[in-house]
C-alpha cells in the first residue's frame, strides 16, 4: 500500500488511556501512533468523570502534564456520605495516613495530553475510520485505516486497543479466546453541569428512599449533580425544575436548603454496567482502559482503572525495549486484572449500598440498610473505603 506508516506501537482511540501511553513512551523514545475515530472537539466535549486517585496523578507528573492539573485540581481530604438525611464525613486522609483524591475533570486532562502530544509532534491522526488490526498473532501485525477516502496501513511491534467500551479491538479478538463478564444494573444515572458554586466543599454521595444522588464539582464555579432514575427515563423527561427538586428531596435538608440552581449547560443519562474481558492480550494486541472494562461510575473508578493499565503497559514496554525483557509484556494480563477486580469489587459494593433497587426483596432490603449502619459505625469498614477510594497501589 502506497501509504504505509512504520511505527513501533499502534494505538486504536485517542481518549485518555491511548493519550496517555503515547505521551509517556514518547519521553522514553519509543514511537507511537494513535488512530482515533473522532475529531478532536468532539473527544474534548465528552463530559466524563472527575476524581483521580494519587496513582493517576503522579503519572499525570511523569508524563509532563501534570502542571495545570496541579494548579488547576482541587486536593480533597475527604468524601461524604449521607444516609436518608444525615450527613457523614469520611476522612480520606486521616484514614490512610495521608492519601488524598484529586478533583480535576477528564476533559481538563485529555486536553493537556493533546497539548503534550503537539508539543512533541506526536502522531495522533483524528477522524481515522474504519480502523481494523491484522495479523495480531504474528510478529509484525498492522492497523488499516480511511482518512479522507484514502487508505492507509500502520506496521507496528504491538497494538493497543485503548478503544474504548464499544471500539474495535476487542471485537477483533475471536470469541472463542476471551470471556466476558459482566452485570447489568436495573437504573441508570442522570447528570447534569451547571455553571453554579457546588453545593458542597466535597462530594457527597447520597442514599435515600427516592434513590441516589451524588453531588460533584468540576471547580469552584461549575457542579456536577446525578440523581439515580429508571433505565426507561429520557433526558427529555427530566426539565431542570424537575431534575433539581428531585436532587433536593434526595440531601439532607440543610445542604438542600444551600443548593444554588441554575440552568443545566449539559444533561445526560448513562446506564450503569460492570463488565471486565479477561484476558487483557491476544498475542500483539493489549487491551487497556475501557476497551477491556467498565465499572459503574460510583466509586470513581472507571478512569483511574484505566490508569492503572497504562501504568503497567507503559513499564512493560519501556522494559521490552530498553532490555529485551518481555516479561512485563507476558504477565500483564495477570497484573492488570487482579487491579480491576479490586476496582469491580468497590464499585458494586459501592453502587449495591447506596441505590434504590427496584422489587428488591425485604431480606436484602435490610441487608442494605444495615450494612451502612456498620460502615458508618466501624473506623475499620471506613478505612477500607478510604483505602479504596484514594487507590489501591499499582
Ligand atoms: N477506531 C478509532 N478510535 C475509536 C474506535 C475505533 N473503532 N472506537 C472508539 N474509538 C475512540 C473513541 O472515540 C474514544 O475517543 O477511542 C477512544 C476511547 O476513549 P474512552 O472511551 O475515553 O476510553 P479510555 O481512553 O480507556 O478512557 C478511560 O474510563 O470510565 C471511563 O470516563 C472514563 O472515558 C474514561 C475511561
Ligand atoms: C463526577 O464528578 O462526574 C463523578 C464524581 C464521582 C463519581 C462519579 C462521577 O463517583
Amino acid at each position: 500500500m502506497a501509504n504505509t506508516i512504520k511505527t513501533q506501537v499502534g494505538i486504536i482511540g485517542g481518549g485518555p488511556s491511548g493519550l496517555m501511553l503515547s505521551q509517556l513512551l514518547d519521553l522514553k523514545g519509543i514511537d507511537s501512533v494513535v488512530l482515533e475515530r473522532k475529531s478532536r472537539d468532539y473527544v474534548l466535549s465528552r463530559i466524563r468523570a472527575g476524581v483521580l486517585e494519587q496513582g493517576f496523578t503522579d503519572l499525570m507528573r511523569e508524563a509532563g502534564v501534570g502542571e495545570r492539573m496541579d494548579r488547576e485540581g482541587e486536593i480533597h481530604e475527604g468524601v461524604c456520605i449521607s444516609d436518608n438525611g444525615v450527613l457523614h464525613r469520611i476522612d480520606l486522609e486521616k484514614l490512610t495516613g495521608g492519601d488524598t483524591v484529586m478533583v480535576y475533570g477528564q476533559t481538563e486532562l485529555t486536553r493537556d495530553l493533546y497539548e503534550a502530544r503537539d508539543a512533541r509532534n506526536g502522531k495522533v491522526i483524528h477522524e481515522a475510520e474504519d480502523v481494523q488490526p491484522h495479523d495480531i498473532t504474528t510478529d509484525a501485525p498492522y492497523l488499516t485505516y480511511t482518512k479522507d477516502g484514502e487508505e492507509y496501513r500502520v506496521d507496528c511491534d504491538f497494538i493497543i486497543g485503548a478503544d474504548g467500551f464499544h471500539g474495535v479491538s476487542r471485537k477483533s479478538i475471536p470469541e472463542s479466546e476471551i470471556r466476558e463478564y459482566e452485570k447489568v444494573y436495573p437504573f441508570g444515572w442522570l447528570g447534569i453541569l451547571s455553571e453554579t458554586k457546588p453545593v458542597h466543599d466535597e462530594l457527597i454521595y447520597a442514599r435515600s428512599e427516592r434513590g441516589f444522588a451524588l453531588c460533584s464539582l468540576r471547580s469552584r464555579v461549575l457542579s456536577r449533580y446525578y440523581v439515580q432514575v429508571p433505565l426507561e427515563d429520557t433526558v427529555e423527561d427530566w426539565s431542570d425544575e424537575r431534575f433539581w427538586d428531585e436532587l433536593k428531596a434526595r440531601l439532607p435538608e440543610d445542604v438542600a436548603a444551600r443548593l444554588e440552581t441554575g440552568p443545566s449547560i449539559e444533561k445526560s443519562i448513562a446506564p450503569l454496567r460492570s463488565f471486565v474481558c479477561e484476558p487483557m492480550r491476544y498475542g500483539n494486541l493489549f487491551l487497556a482502559g475501557d476497551a477491556a472494562h467498565i465499572v459503574p461510575p460510583t466509586g470513581a473508578k472507571g478512569l483511574n482503572s484505566a490508569a492503572s493499565d497504562i501504568y503497567y503497559l507503559y513499564h512493560a514496554m519501556v522494559a521490552y525495549y530498553a532490555e529485551g525483557d518481555a516479561s512485563g509484556l507476558d504477565s500483564y494480563s495477570e497484573t492488570a486484572l487482579r487491579r480491576v477486580w479490586k476496582a469491580q469489587r468497590f464499585s458494586w459494593w459501592m453502587t449495591s449500598m447506596l441505590h434504590q433497587f427496584p422489587n428488591e426483596d425485604p431480606f436484602d432490603q435490610r441487608l442494605q440498610e444495615i450494612e451502612l449502619e456498620y460502615f458508618l459505625s466501624s473506623e475499620a469498614a471506613r478505612t477500607s473505603l478510604a483505602e479504596n477510594y484514594v487507590g489501591l497501589p499499582f
